[in-house]
């Protein structure tokens, strides 16, 4: 329809340039066909023209500058068409030029050139596109792996068949158009992206055209980038963590595709990270350090990493521990000790302001007396815990020496003299014997507060005196010590209720040497010995031994005793061989006057009974008298708070005996005093005893 109009404009234009050239007798060639021409590959087509004013003019048709078919009209021989393009063209009788079949390359310019001699030249120009409809066609992009940082990115599309007029592009439905951006250029077949971005990836859609066919072509398209910086978050969020407890570690980042994690920890990887969560539970502190997440691209390769340090703290096992020490016996060292945390304990002595230390500190101060009972603290500072403990240094303190006597395998006597003054750093001890050193270091302890004296002599032990000095650098206290012979203070006797047993207590001086007791009694033989007794009964007024004690013994229980029996005891102290003076003798007994013989006396005769009444009342009040005198008298002062060891024996002195045959007993000094010694109260509520006598 269109084409039958554009036809009928030719003809008109025709006419009129006949009608005003025809009368001028000039040469006119005009167009009847379309003078731009589109068509389908393979279709026939004739490009129609009209000329007038001449008859028979030669003709040439030029496709672009080349002529491809000369002819004169109405001659007889046939048109010279070039060769290549006679399968295609024809030349029709009036001069229009025909296309059969007509392929894709012949588009291009025609243009038909006529030539009358005489009458001049004339031409008309064609344009002629061959078409072909799209089949097949596909948009692909290049390179296949889009990455973000890239320097561009082409989408490309192909076809089997095809010939594009316009190409329109589109992303995410939105035309591109080249000037918005100086990142797109349209290019043939083609649209380059620079430097793709993450937001470049999307749908992108190009329609393309021609005047016989259309095509949409659609390319998701996926920009592959990351992993972004990594962030690692840590639930819960605390600046350190203890031991056993359990925390988790998470590492993310942005990417296309989602990165792997792998976290890594001292060189290993952690099998446990799933998703980038790293779960931790019940650390321990070999498990602080710094742990690496490393997040990687599957698509480009790309990797990154991030790094966290985890700190994993445990106090150290129990309480920090102070000391001060002895350096050289002047200065003082003192010292702070609280190791095996994580991180380690600091340790400093706040009132020195010198220095800090970890796990074990020490301080070296010269001794001064401000130091002297001083308490020094000692701040442990730890993460988990802040501790402290404290120490004091003291000067010694003073002291009793003690002497403690046993008897070696060869059989000497072993006198060990000690002396411990309580003092911080302990005080070192020199000891001296008659003023001189004592030279011999196997005599002295390791921790120099004893001094083993050994002799098979007794008497050679107590000739010398001795002094020990307790030393430390705050100060010094010195204690001589005067050995004594054996002896004994404070005997006491106590009577149990049915009278049958009774305990003996005694006491021994500080400094005196005794190995042994003995035991002695006087009266008539014990129940239990009767049935082997081998004295006769006229000794039972003498004192004999019925139970030896060893050096350590304090007390003696006295068995099988007959109630209605009067009996004496007496303690005997002994260094080997040699016996120190006896005790005197306490009794046990009914009173004198209910005594067998009195009773016998006074079934002989009142009269006589009597008088012996009455002696005996005379001799109670003695002895009431006696035993008030005695009891101030006899309280032995109990020597703990002296400050010297009593160098001179507090009993009577006594020639020692030298060792043998035991000495017959003193019957004088028994006889003379028994009365006096013996009676006791009637009614005797004894003491309590200072050390628990056990009745078996
Ligand atoms: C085109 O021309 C050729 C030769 O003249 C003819 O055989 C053919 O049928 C024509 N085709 C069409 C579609 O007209
Ligand atoms: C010329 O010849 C062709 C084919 O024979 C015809 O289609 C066309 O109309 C003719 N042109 C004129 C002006 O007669
Ligand atoms: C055809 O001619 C036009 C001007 O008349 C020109 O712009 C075009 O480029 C030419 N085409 C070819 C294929 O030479
Ligand atoms: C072109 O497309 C058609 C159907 O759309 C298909 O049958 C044919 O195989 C395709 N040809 C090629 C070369 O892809
Ligand atoms: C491309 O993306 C769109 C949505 O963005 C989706 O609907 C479509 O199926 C995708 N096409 C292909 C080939 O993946
Ligand atoms: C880590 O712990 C969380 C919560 O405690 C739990 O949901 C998750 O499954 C754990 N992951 C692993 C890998 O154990
Ligand atoms: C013990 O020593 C003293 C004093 O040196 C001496 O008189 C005595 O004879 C000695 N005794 C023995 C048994 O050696
Ligand atoms: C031991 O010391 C006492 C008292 O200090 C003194 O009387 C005695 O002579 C001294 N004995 C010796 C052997 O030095």
């Amino acid at each position: 329809m269109k084409r039958h109009k554009g036809l009928i404009g030719q003809v008109f234009i025709f006419l009129l340039s006949f009608v005003f050239s025809g009368s001028h007798g000039e040469l006119i060639v005009s167009a009847l066909s379309p003078m731009r021409v589109d068509t389908l590959a393979g279709a026939n087509l004739t490009l129609t023209v009209f000329f007038s004013g001449a008859p028979d003019p030669a003709l040439t048709w030029f496709k672009g500058p080349l002529p491809v078919v000369t002819w004169t009209i109405g001659s007889d021989s046939p048109a010279d068409v070039a060769e290549k393009y006679r399968e295609v063209l024809r030349l029709e009788p009036n001069g229009s030029l025909s296309f059969v079949h007509v392929p894709l390359g012949y588009d291009g310019n025609y243009t038909v050139e006529m030539t009358k001699s005489g009458l001049g030249t004339a031409s008309v120009n064609f344009t002629l596109r061959v078409f072909e409809p799209f089949q097949n066609a596909t948009v692909t992009a290049f390179p296949d792996l889009i990455q973000e940082g890239n320097e561009e990115f082409l989408l490309q599309y192909r076809m089997l068949r095809g010939v594009v007029e316009h190409q329109l592009w589109f992303f995410n439905g939105h035309p591109i158009a080249e000037e918005d951006s100086l990142r797109y250029s349209v290019r043939a077949a083609s649209l380059a992206v620079r430097e793709p971005h993450r937001n470049d990836a999307g749908r992108y859609t190009v329609s393309l055209s021609n005047p016989f066919s259309n095509v949409t072509l659609h390319l998701n398209v996926t920009v592959f980038y990351g992993p972004d910086e990594p962030r690692i978050q840590i639930n819960p969020v605390q600046d350190f963590y203890v031991s056993e407890d359990s925390l988790t570690l998470s590492c993310q980042a942005g990417g296309s595709p989602q990165p792997l994690v792998e976290w890594t920890f001292d060189g290993e990887t952690l099998a446990d990270s799933q998703d980038g969560v790293l779960n931790l539970s019940r650390v321990q502190t070999s498990q602080g350090g710094l742990y690496t997440c490393l997040l990687r691209n599957q698509k480009t390769g790309v990797q990154r990493q991030q790094s966290i340090e985890l700190r994993i703290y445990e106090r150290p096992p129990g309480s920090p521990h102070c000391s001060v020490l002895s350096e050289d016996n002047l200065s003082l060292q003192y010292g702070c000790w609280w190791s095996g945390g994580t991180p380690p304990a600091r340790l400093s002595f706040p009132e020195f302001s010198e220095g800090k230390g970890l796990e074990n500190f020490t301080l070296t101060k010269n001794a001064s007396v401000e130091l002297d009972g001083k308490i020094v603290t000692c701040q442990a500072q730890h993460p988990v815990q802040n501790n402290h403990c404290s120490v004091t240094a003291k000067n010694p303190q003073n002291f009793l020496p003690t002497v403690r006597t046993h008897v070696d395998p060869e059989g000497k006597i072993v006198a060990s003299i000690r002396c411990l003054s309580r003092a911080t750093p302990p005080a070192v001890v020199s000891w001296f014997r008659g003023g001189e050193p004592v030279g011999d270091g196997s005599l002295i302890s390791d921790d120099t507060t004893r001094l083993d004296i050994r002799h098979r002599n007794v008497s050679m032990l107590l000739v010398q005196n001795y002094t020990c000095t307790c030393r430390n650098p705050l100060g010094d206290r010195r204690k001589d010590v005067h050995l004594q012979g054996p002896s004994i203070s404070n005997f006491s006797l106590f009577p149990h209720k049915d009278g049958t047993i009774v305990t003996l207590t005694w006491e021994v001086p500080p400094a005196s040497i005794v190995t042994g007791f003995d035991i002695q009694m006087s009266g008539p033989p014990l129940v239990s010995a009767a049935a082997n007794v081998t004295q006769s009964k006229g000794s039972t007024d003498a004192f004999r031994t019925i139970l030896p004690k060893p050096g350590s013994a304090r007390s003696a229980d006295i068995f099988h005793l007959n109630p209605k029996s009067t009996y004496h005891f007496r303690v005997v102290p002994r260094a080997l061989m040699i016996e120190g003076p006896p005790t005197k003798a306490h009794r046990i007994g009914p009173g004198e006057g209910l005594s067998g013989p009195a009773i016998a006396g006074i079934g002989a005769g009142i009269p006589c009974s009597l008088l012996f009444l009455f002696l005996v009342c005379g001799l109670v009040y003695l002895f009431f008298y006696w035993s008030r005198v005695k009891r101030r008298r006899t309280r032995y002062p109990v020597s703990r708070t002296a400050d010297k060891v009593t160098t001179t024996q507090t009993q009577t002195p006594h020639n020692l005996l030298p060792g043998g045959p035991k000495s017959p007993p003193d019957y004088n000094r028994l006889h003379q005093t028994p009365s006096i010694l013996s009676v006791a109260p009637p009614s005797f509520i004894p003491p309590p005893p200072v050390r628990v006598a056990t009745t078996v």
